[in-house]
């Protein structure tokens, strides 16, 4: 019988050449489209993360909301979007990271993650670590915990993981080769 970890890994596709040459892409719309799949993914964080005391999950936009929000409804916490730029409507606190040409931002809504509160970062993949690490750096401004950060894919040859903080362990999923 596969275990979990095999279900999920072999529902991820993988595209050559996206969005750039030489670029491989995990694509977990392929992964969506399989309930027995999407469940494993969602199962292996609940049954970890219950019993925790975790008081929200902050899920990353765009694909870490979908992953973040059953979640959050599972164990019973809030559930917080990290969003890009300009898109919350609310007063937001942000943080940027850098990419490989210039710099992204993630916002979230003043208020939503109050100081001491346990927190899980959640999001599809981790690739060079910027995304996480900015997550990581927003929960300890609002003065949050952040319990542990979970991916569902590591890409360990872009070391990512080396860029989180001591205080945010990472749980992945499945690991593949990174381009
Ligand atoms: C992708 C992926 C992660 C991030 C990982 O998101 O979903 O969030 O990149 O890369 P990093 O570890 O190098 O930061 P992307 O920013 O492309 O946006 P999307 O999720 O909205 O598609
Ligand atoms: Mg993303």
């Amino acid at each position: 019988e596969r275990s979990r970890e095999q279900v999920i890994a072999e529902s991820i596709r993988e595209i050559p050449d996206f969005p750039k040459p030489g670029i491989q892409f995990y694509d977990i719309t392929t992964t969506l489209l399989d309930p027995a799949a999407f469940k494993a993914c969602v199962d292996l964080l609940v049954e970890r993360y219950q019993g925790k005391n975790i008081d929200a999950v902050a899920g990353f936009e765009a694909r870490g909301l979908i992953f973040g929000a059953p979640l959050a409804l599972a164990l019973g916490c809030a559930f917080v979007p990290l969003r890009k730029p300009k898109k919350l409507p609310g007063e937001t606190i942000g943080e940027e990271y850098e990419l490989e040409y210039g710099s992204d931002r993630i916002e979230m809504h003043v208020g939503a993650v109050k100081e001491k509160q346990r927190v899980l970062l959640v999001d599809d993949l981790i690739a060079t670590g910027g995304t996480m690490a900015a997550g990581a750096r927003l929960m300890d401004r609002v003065g949050a915990e952040v319990v542990e950060a979970a991916v569902v894919i590591e890409l360990p040859d872009l070391k990512g993981r080396e860029k989180l903080p001591s205080n945010c362990p990472l749980f992945v999923m499945v690991q593949k080769a990174g381009a």
